[in-house]
């Protein structure tokens, strides 16, 4: 960058050249490709879903908090395993920040995978593209869309709890600050809409909705009192709801959720709530097509925020630790 501003300040046609230039040879731009394994570990794929469909059948829940897991890898200096990364003696990862500490949860799944995957192409694969591949096998298998996954990723040899506390979003949060952190990643409002459809699938624990549940008037009042029900005025913190109506399945009835004032988060309502969403979440409430098809979209633009490629970061033989 320092060369880039040197030529900036000599001459302007110049300057455009260089940029181009170390466009193409910055490793940190190097192009993600869905067949970037296909010679080196051609069983990844086959790994990754039979790991992905017995950690569902062990337990349902596991597709939902597994795609979770990947957004919050992503959200936080972008999808590089990051996250994966265990706290130690010296090292503080972002396991415990706030929004991850006794919410965020698959850890073992991934490093199950990963060693599976160890056995058939030993130090190849990165944690950070077997996470991407298994979100995507989370929605496939709950019925959802399926779409081809950028691979080349490569895994941090850092991880950062405060940047995960500033950059995850809050289900207490408003419409524009929501907006704000998704266009802060390069992401628009109608990818955050969509992309907000993954809560079509999973649960959610008492703490995280209660003060919509009892203080929201923008909610349905029948959906209001049966929450409350497993989720008290104090006690009960993490007592679990669905974020849906249909909670192991993906499909629109998030949006239907919405368009009736059922939405479970604060943050889920906000996207319908006489907001610039409005119309979009109405679209995706009777067009299911059309939201699979953005959600998927979405999701390998997600997919992209700023990963680690060519000689940046590892492949790290264990995703728990740096090598
Ligand atoms: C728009 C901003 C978002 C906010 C504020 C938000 C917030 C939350 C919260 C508070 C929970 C419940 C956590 C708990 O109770 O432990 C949750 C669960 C979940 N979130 Fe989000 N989320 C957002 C966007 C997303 C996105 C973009 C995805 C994926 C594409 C996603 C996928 C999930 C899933 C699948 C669950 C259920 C996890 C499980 O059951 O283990 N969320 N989210
Ligand atoms: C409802 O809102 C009030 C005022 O903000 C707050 O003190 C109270 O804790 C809220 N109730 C619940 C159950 O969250």
């Amino acid at each position: 960058m320092a060369f880039f501003k040197l030529k900036f300040l000599n001459t302007k046609a110049l300057c455009a050249m260089c940029f181009l230039i170390a466009l193409l040879l910055s490793p940190t731009n190097a192009q993600l490709s869905p067949t970037f394994y296909a010679l080196s570990c051609p069983t990844l794929d086959i790994i990754v879903r039979t790991g992905m469909r017995q950690a569902i059948s062990t337990e349902s829940r596991m597709a939902a908090s597994i795609l979770r897991l990947f957004f919050h890898d992503c959200f936080v200096n972008g999808c590089d395993a990051s996250i994966l990364l265990a706290d130690s003696a010296t090292f503080t990862g972002e396991q415990n920040a706030g929004p991850n500490r006794n919410s965020a949860r698959g850890y073992n799944v991934i490093d199950n995978i990963k060693a599976q995957v160890e056995k058939a192409c030993p130090g190849v694969v990165s944690c950070a593209d077997i996470l991407a591949i298994a979100a995507k096998e989370a929605v496939v298998q709950s019925g959802g869309p399926t779409w081809a996954v950028p691979l080349g990723r490569r895994d941090a040899r850092t991880a950062s709890k405060s940047a995960a506390e500033s950059d995850l979003p809050s289900p207490s949060s408003d419409l524009a600050t929501l907006t704000r952190q998704f266009v802060n990643k390069g992401l628009s409002a109608d990818d955050m809409t969509a992309l907000s459809g993954g809560h079509t699938i999973g649960l959610a624990q008492c703490f995280t909705f209660r003060n919509r549940i009892y203080n929201a008037t923008n909610i349905d009042n029948n959906f209001a009192t049966t929450r409350r029900a497993n989720c008290p005025a104090s006690g009960g913190d993490s007592n679990l709801s669905p974020l849906d109506s249909t909670q192991t399945r993906f499909d629109n009835s998030y949006f239907t959720g919405l368009v009736n004032n059922r939405g479970l988060l604060n943050s889920d309502q906000e996207l319908f709530n006489g907001g610039s969403q409005d119309a979009l979440v109405k679209k995706y409430s009777t067009n299911s097509l059309a939201f699979v098809g953005d959600f998927a979209a979405a999701m390998v633009k997600m997919s992209k925020i700023s990963p680690l490629t060519g000689t940046n970061g590892e492949i790290r033989k264990n995703c728990v630790v740096v090598n």
